[in-house]
């Protein structure tokens, strides 16, 4: 090792990069546990502090992130309850001890020996994400963690050990669950939406109950989770990877009435692009659980999902409505297409302005609206 930084330091990568490597999946950070040092002499070696809560350094070349080993001992609620007591005589065991599951709790030294005293690796091969120790029960946040580790890889045959869940039903029965900020729920859950199973997120959080402490409009009642889950992959085809968060996130509250996708949105501090779209599907929703659509009902939704304005969110709601109720979706496609030829200059040119102009646009429209769908 030519680092001179990092030159007589005794240091390990550790956590995910160590489990992503035996996975063999590609790693994309880095992180390191220094053994024995102190935040002095991290800082004349050139590396930058970055950490206000914890003793985290970033290297000054590579950028990747050193932590001085630390111990952490629950002191409070929730996420924040901890005091770290980070001094060089804390070992690396010590510290891989305080780590959530046994995957994330395995070291390697820079020539590649593996440190593992908690059997992550042979947990890895066998697919179980196990806690590291009882410990587990002082970080309310592990349980939506573990959830979230889940989505990702349960399509590799992933489950979770009964022990741990077992844990994750103490933990949530504690009520250590309502101490979490909305911040940090909604961050594991947007991470959980962008994971390859998604769904097993939400279920194992219902398993443990914690579901009915984080998102109790959804756990209440056991028929329609199932069948939201059931939805999460049903999206509108070709959506840009980095919208379908989002779009899950709007088909697994589009049941929900208009007050109590409120109350999650208010709850969880929900930025607007989730709540606007998940109003927007909500609204498609009852377009396509009609019988018979005509053209005051699509020009109504086209109205609330502020179609004229905003003509760019058209498209992929009528892919939904496709999806969900192919004739419905393929008359309003028609309509849409019809209506959105209407263009203001003419009218102008006919001395309309103002209101007088807006209610003229909207006849227009209607005319070719009610021409479409009656010939569609
Ligand atoms: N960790 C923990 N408990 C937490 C948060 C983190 O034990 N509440 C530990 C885990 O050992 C984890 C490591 O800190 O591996 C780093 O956490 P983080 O960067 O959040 O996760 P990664 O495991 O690196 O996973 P990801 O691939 O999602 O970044």
């Amino acid at each position: 090792m030519d680092d001179p930084v990092i030159e007589g330091l005794d240091v390990y990568r550790v956590g995910g990069a160590v489990r992503d490597a035996y996975l063999g999946w590609p790693v994309s950070d880095t992180d390191w546990v220094v053994v024995g040092a102190t935040p002095e002499a991290m800082r004349r070696r050139g590396f930058k502090p970055v950490g206000r809560d914890f003793p985290v350094f970033l290297h000054p070349e590579t950028h990747e992130e050193y932590a001085l080993a630390r111990t952490e001992r629950k002191s409070g609620h929730g996420y924040t309850g901890f005091t770290v007591h980070a001094r060089p005589d804390v070992t690396l065991e010590e510290d891989l001890a305080r780590r959530d599951l046994t995957i994330n709790a395995m070291a390697e030294t820079p020539d590649g020996q593996l440190v593992d005293p908690h059997g992550g690796l042979a947990d890895l091969r066998a697919r179980t994400l196990r806690h590291v120790s009882p410990a587990f029960v002082e970080d309310p946040l592990r349980v939506l963690r573990t959830a979230r580790f889940l989505a990702r890889y349960d399509h590799l045959g992933f489950t979770i050990a009964d022990e741990t869940r077992a844990l994750m039903r103490q933990l949530a029965r504690s009520g250590e669950l309502e101490h979490l900020v909305a911040e940090r729920v909604w961050t594991e859950t947007e991470k959980a939406l962008a994971e390859p199973s998604p769904a097993a997120y939400f279920r194992a959080l219902h398993d443990c109950q914690a579901l009915a402490a984080l998102l109790p409009e959804l756990a209440d009642d056991e028929r329609w989770l199932d069948t939201a889950l059931g939805r999460l992959d049903r999206l509108p085809a070709m959506l840009e990877a980095s919208d379908r968060r989002c779009w899950r996130w709007a088909r697994l509250v589009e049941h929900l009435g208009d007050e109590a996708r409120e109350a999650i949105a208010e709850r969880l501090r929900l930025p607007r692009v989730y709540r606007d779209l998940a109003r927007q599907v909500a609204l498609t929703r009852w377009l396509w659980q009609a019988t018979v659509i005509d053209a005051d009902s699509v020009q109504r939704w086209l109205d609330d999902i502020d179609a004229w304005r905003r003509p760019e969110r058209v498209a992929p709601l009528v892919g939904l409505l496709q999806r969900e109720a192919p004739p419905h979706g393929v008359a309003v496609a028609h309509g849409w297409a019809a209506a959105r030829q209407v263009a203001p200059q003419p009218l102008l040119a006919a001395g309309y302005r103002g209101a007088a102009l807006g209610e003229a646009l909207t006849r227009e429209r209607r005319v070719r609206l009610a021409e479409a769908l009656a010939i569609g």
